[in-house]
């Protein structure tokens, strides 16, 4: 069952029950419209308690329920309020943990509500690109006040309980419990309190009015059309709200369904809710179930203390976990204990972090020049230069020195990880844990499964990465793993856009348009134009049949390595990261593209974005079939938190769904008949061809 009935006395009790959220699926809502009927049979029972076990009193509603026929069957959200609200003995709704969407909406439907302190109270439905649909928008302004409730659903954000609880003039809560512990005993008073009160107050009977309708709605309006550009939710958000102020309650439920029903139809909300839900799968492992036991992670070392050591070192601290920081020379350390403390420091002059718990974070950080310190980690993080050689002499050292069990990580971008493993007697106890930089902002990490790795230190490396507050995706072994393997594809098209006839702010103009945080040339001023020289003139011995434009081979040999020597792609200037085109790196582009004799074409944005887009389409259809990649929604996951893909879009192979997969055959097709370009890359995956002969889609 996922929702008890019990009667204490006169009073009946209906615990939600349906972990890990008592969450609002079919089966909880007819359990509870069970118990409603029971207790209204029960001439027993004076009065009715609402609550939840666990974890929380409601999350919400089912999200894999919506767009299919389940969120409608009945009873739906709808009815079990409108279920609460009818009933002739009172319903009290008694709220600890989390009460969030569906589950808020579910008590504001009740006739009373006490609260337990520190209740996470939220309507996040514009997260998914929604407004709240079952009363939400109808019922908050009407118990907590207009202005409150409006900032609550357009956030979506939660507030604590006690928060709202001091509001003047709120009645979201007739009482603030003493504490969870006490919050059902003081939900029976209550109950006993209130059996015999008629008529039953009904939030639904409330007025909503703000004394500036007009002006206010209009503020409003102002201020969510500069914030949220792309998503149609927020907005709505406000018409909701206003309605609520403006006509009869039912009048105002009828307008907020169809607010719903046809927010729920667009690929905005699609793709937030594709991105909601692949996030929370990607920490699942198709052979490595949730019981698998983990390995203690009490004590981490780091390798290396450049641009990713210290970072990484960084997200440890944070979460007060001690850190080992090795270097081969003492001024190496001083130089990433530096940089470290001056992240901290700009983060304590923003007001973002205290100065006694910066002090506490490096207090628990220790340094040493000697392997034999590290012994006791137990998990330890290589980041030094990328080269094989010296991998083998850090791996032979760990090897050498940490004690039986302990994981060891590479932070490699593009090295064998099962050659690194070879280097060890213990390849089943090494893993990739590939950060992306800044390492200690970047939400992303990719997990790289080795052939050997141990199916525990899968399970210990993804728990730890959610201590460490990172997404973690994991990855089969690749040159590139799932990122960088696509990102070459999108690099190799730019390039190409270039010699036919797009300047570089052309195409970033472009993509950036499209919703991209940065164009690809912007993005490799940043990361670096010679770090992809480097991989790219290691691939030119590897792949010597690989087609490149040279431009980025000729912008390097200018030594225009990007934001990092204030020249790029751009131009900057010290201290902004504000891209100036330059006029001499155009004239080497139309010089290079004269050389190879092509006649520039004026390309449309379209063009621009389809290549780039469908070129990590095409690239990510190969990664899954090949099962370096366990399912799209990962990939989508990977070029949300780690390259700047727009969420709204959900995602290249969201998007991809989206376009229709036959059409993206198609453009593939014609891409290939372009002599400028790489027919052979352009040759549809198998994987897609098939989707698109079965008539499916990427998927989840
Ligand atoms: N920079 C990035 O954006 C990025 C992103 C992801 C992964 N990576 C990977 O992270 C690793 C480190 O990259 P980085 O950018 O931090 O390099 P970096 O050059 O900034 O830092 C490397 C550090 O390792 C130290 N080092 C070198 N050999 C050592 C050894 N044998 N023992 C101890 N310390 C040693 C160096 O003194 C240096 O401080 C590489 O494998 C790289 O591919 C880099």
């Amino acid at each position: 069952m996922t929702a008890h009935y019990q009667v204490h006395g006169d009073i009946a009790v209906i615990t939600l029950d349906n972990p890990p959220v008592n969450g609002l699926g079919l089966a909880t809502r007819v359990a509870v419209a069970a118990g409603m009927a029971q207790a209204q049979a029960d001439a027993r029972v004076q009065a009715i308690v609402i609550t939840g076990a666990g974890k929380a009193f409601s999350g919400g509603a089912d999200i894999t329920e919506f767009g299919s026929p389940k969120a409608f069957q009945e009873p739906n959200l709808h009815s079990l309020v409108a279920l609460l609200d009818n009933s002739s003995k009172p319903v009290i709704a008694a709220l600890h943990s989390v009460a969030m969407g569906g589950g808020l909406e579910l008590a504001l439907g009740c006739h009373y509500r006490i609260a337990a302190p520190g209740t996470s109270v939220a309507l996040p439905e514009v997260k998914l690109g929604l407004i709240p649909g079952a009363g939400g928008t109808q019922r908050l302004p009407r118990a907590l006040g207009v202005e409150p409730a409006l900032n609550m659903i357009v956030s979506g954000e939660a507030i604590p309980s006690e928060r709202l609880a001091v509001l003047p003039g709120q009645r979201l809560f007739d009482k603030l419990a003493a504490s969870k512990d006490s919050l059902l005993e003081e939900a029976l008073a209550l109950a006993g309190s209130v059996a015999a009160v008629r008529p039953l107050p009904r939030v639904r009977d409330w007025p909503a009015k703000h004394p500036q309708g007009d002006a206010y709605f209009q503020f409003a309006r102002n201020m969510v059309k500069g914030m949220s550009r792309n998503f149609p939710a927020p907005a709505k958000c406000v018409d909701a709200v206003e309605i609520a102020t403006q006509k009869k309650f039912d009048e105002g439920m009828a307008a907020e369904r169809e607010i719903f029903v046809n927010l729920m139809w667009t690929s905005e909300s699609r793709a937030l809710r594709h991105l909601f839900l692949a996030e929370r799968a990607a920490s699942k492992i198709p052979d490595v179930p949730a019981d698998t036991p983990q390995r203690a992670v009490k004590a981490v070392a780091v390798i290396g203390a450049g641009t990713m050591g210290g970072g990484i070192a960084m997200n440890f601290l944070n979460a007060g976990i001690p850190v080992k920081l090795l270097e081969l020379k003492q001024e190496a350390l001083d130089r990433g204990i530096a940089t470290m403390r001056k992240n901290y420091e700009s983060q304590v002059k923003k007001g973002k972090l205290k100065a006694d718990k910066y002090e506490q974070r490096m207090a628990l950080l220790s340094t040493t020049l000697r392997y034999d310190d590290l012994k006791d980690a137990d998990l330890v993080i290589e980041a030094v230069f990328e080269e094989l050689g010296v991998k083998e002499a850090v791996f032979k050292e760990l090897d050498r020195v940490m004690k039986p069990g302990a994981i060891l990580a590479s932070n490699t971008s593009t090295l064998d990880l099962n050659a690194i493993a070879a280097f060890t007697q213990r390849p089943q106890d090494v893993v990739g844990l590939h950060f992306f930089s800044p390492a200690n902002i970047m939400k992303l990490l990719e997990v790289v499964r080795g052939k050997h790795t141990a199916r525990d230190v899968m399970a210990t490396v993804m728990a730890v990465a959610k201590k460490i507050k990172k997404t973690a995706v994991v990855s089969g072994v690749c040159d590139g793993f799932i990122g960088n393997r696509m990102i070459e594809q999108y690099g190799r098209q730019a390039g190409f856009l270039l010699d036919e006839g797009c300047t570089p702010a052309q195409v970033d103009r472009a993509v950036e348009r499209f919703g991209m945080a940065m164009g690809p040339f912007r993005m490799s001023d940043l990361a670096g134009n010679d770090i992809s020289w480097a991989i790219r003139k290691r691939r030119y011995v590897e792949r010597p049949g690989m087609k490149y434009s040279k431009t980025a081979d000729l912008l390097c040999e200018k030594d225009r390595f990007g934001q990092k020597t204030g020249a790029g792609w751009y131009d900057y200037v010290p201290g902004k990261r504000e891209a100036i085109p330059n006029a001499e790196v155009v004239a080497m582009v139309e010089a290079h593209r004269a050389a190879l004799g092509i006649t520039p074409r004026k390309i449309a944005d379209e063009e621009i974005v389809q290549r780039l887009v469908l070129s990590l389409v095409n690239e990510a259809a190969h990664l899954l079939e090949e099962g370096i990649a366990n399912k799209a929604g990962d990939i989508d996951i990977v070029y949300l938190f780690g390259y700047g893909f727009p969420p709204h879009r959900g995602g290249p192979l969201q998007y991809a769904d989206e376009l229709g997969l036959f059409n993206v055959v198609q453009a593939m097709q014609r891409f290939a008949l372009n002599p400028l370009d790489d027919a052979s890359f352009w040759q549809p995956a198998p994987l897609l061809q098939r989707l698109v002969a079965d008539g499916k889609t990427f998927g989840p």
